[in-house]
């Protein structure tokens, strides 16, 4: 009998046991209800199949695999898997459309390709928004107003700088490197798109973008926004596939540069792969944000803060304020205003205007997620959650917080990448720095309170790479992103965001 069993923690943490039915009854749910206000899928066309995008065409190849809608686990489509073959035809088109074309081509006529492209992502916004929500199980209020109006933000913002390389780097000699290489993961695939191609092509590269295993739709979308866009065939090509396809493309030696977002451990390999190639790298990987809550922050706010930092996009964000690290002087109004709050999320179908907690993205996600949220039960943190049905179907995980957590339990220090937080307290400066820098990751913080002094001390020594004052999980395109450490290295966004595409 497993752990699992014996204990009947999987419908404990799942279910909607008698057990997690107390705990919950400690705090009341806001007296209201919801209608439901579900977004319309008439305007949708998924095709039943995609092929991969090589050369400004759809290209057939041996092998298919099914994506499906996480929150029904109804299938969507089928989705081609490239292999190393078709991987070698996609780096060689783009290999060409360099040297023949985009190379070739002022970098006025460069920028008004991606402002077309943006342009048009616009008008489709709407659909974009629930396709990314069926195939990947996030709240379309997420999709809508964060994932797609930021990816088109990035497309503007490096369309904008495309003509206008020379005055980023004044005085400098550089150029474009050529074939870039890119593996994006599935927690923000439409937005991991454009951070990584629009500053690619604002360069003067050309690109093979894989997506990632369960959300491949909205990149093929992507494709046929490039086709309407007219931009030069193999300019941009898009392939789907697995671990073995992305491996394919990073040791391809006519791949001049690999931007990888994903997992540490596949960042490491990446590494060892590339070692003894000139191959220019940007890795963004995982983390274990502390967002550090001081007792003269507005609380309330805070606690917006903490449920927007760990439960936005079911906590599948490599910046997740994951680690809560409140004063101690204010650790139970805090964790008394959580509870409140978490009884107020509402869980459910990711397509209901309302919705706050989509689905999770995955079986194997969701298995994780159950695994270390075992092992913090097992090593005798504190578990609390809200009392919420979850659906028959799909993959789901309530909103949890623990308690009672010590920085050498496994939830402290690990990846979670679900809706998990754990709660851990300080009662100085010099604490809280220390327990922050207290990981092996260095992506993101977060720091709340009154004193404008005490932040920018406070954001001088936490090794992080964006650190957020009295807000979290704000994104520009003008400002760089990546991490410390073994979050990765290289930055997306801004300025220092182009200068990863280009040879100086
Ligand atoms: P992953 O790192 O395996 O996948 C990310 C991308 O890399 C996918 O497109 C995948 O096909 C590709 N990939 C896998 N193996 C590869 C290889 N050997 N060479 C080149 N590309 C390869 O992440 P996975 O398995 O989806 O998630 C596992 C854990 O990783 C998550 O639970 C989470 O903790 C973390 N993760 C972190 C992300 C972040 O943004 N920091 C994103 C996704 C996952
Ligand atoms: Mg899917």
């Amino acid at each position: 009998m497993t752990f699992r069993e014996k204990n009947g923690i999987s419908t404990k943490l799942n279910g909607n046991s008698a057990a997690s039915h107390q705990r919950s009854l400690k705090s009341k749910k806001p007296g209201w209800e919801y209608a439901e206000s579900p977004e319309s899928k008439d305007h949708i066309i998924i095709n039943s199949k995609y092929d991969l995008f090589i050369n400004g065409k759809a290209v057939k190849t041996g092998k298919y695999f099914s994506t499906v809608n996480p929150a029904n686990e109804e299938k969507l489509s089928e989705i081609a898997y490239a292999s190393a073959g078709d991987v070698d035809k996609a780096v060689n088109a783009a290999e060409k459309a360099y040297r023949n074309s985009w190379s070739r081509i002022s970098p006025k006529e460069r920028a008004k390709y991606i402002f077309r492209i943006a342009r048009i992502m616009q008008e489709k916004a709407r659909e974009l928004a629930v396709i990314e929500s069926m195939d990947g199980g996030k709240p379309i209020k997420e999709s809508k107003s964060v994932d797609i109006p930021l990816a088109i933000a990035f497309f503007f913002y490096y369309a904008g700088w495309a003509d206008k390389l020379k005055f980023a780097f004044p005085g400098r000699q550089f150029s474009s490197i050529g074939v870039v290489g890119q593996i994006i993961p599935w927690n923000f695939p439409l937005l991991m798109a454009a951070w990584k191609i629009a500053p690619a092509l604002a360069c003067g590269n050309t690109v093979v973008i894989k997506s990632a295993e369960t959300t491949p739709l909205t990149l093929y979308k992507l494709a046929e926004i490039i086709q309407e866009a007219g931009v030069p065939d193999g300019v941009v090509n898009i392939i789907s596939g697995a671990g073995d396809t992305g491996a394919a493309i990073v040791n391809n030696p006519k791949v001049k540069k690999i931007a990888f977002t994903g997992s540490t451990e596949v960042g490491k390999l990446i590494m060892r792969s590339i070692a003894g190639t000139d191959k220019k790298v940007t890795l963004e990987l995982g983390g274990k944000a502390a967002n550090i809550i001081f007792e003269d922050a507005p609380i309330d706010q805070a606690v917006e803060g903490i449920v927007n930092g760990i439960y936005f996009n079911q906590g599948h964000v490599c910046c997740a304020g994951s680690r809560l690290l409140v004063q101690e002087s204010i650790k139970n109004t805090v964790i008394k205003k959580l509870k409140y709050r978490l009884n107020s999320l509402r869980l459910g179908d990711p397509l209901d205007k309302n919705t706050d907690i989509g689905a999770i993205n995955s079986r194997q996600q969701l298995d994780k997620i159950t695994e270390l949220v075992e092992s913090g039960i097992e090593e005798g943190c504190t578990i609390y959650q809200p009392e919420c049905k979850l659906p028959s179907k799909g993959y789901w995980f309530k909103p949890t917080f623990f308690t009672n957590v010590a920085q050498s339990n496994r939830i402290a220090g690990e990846e979670i990448f679900g809706p998990v937080l754990s709660v851990l307290t300080f009662r100085t400066p010099k604490e809280a720095i220390e327990k922050a820098d207290n990981t092996q990751y260095g992506l993101s913080a977060g720091i709340w309170s009154d004193k404008g002094s005490k932040i920018f001390k406070m954001v001088n020594q936490v090794k992080a790479g964006v650190i957020w004052a009295n807000t979290y999980n704000k994104f520009n395109p003008a400002s760089p992103f990546g991490g410390y450490k073994e979050s990765g290295f290289g930055r997306e966004g801004g300025i220092q965001g182009l200068k990863e595409y280009l040879k100086f």
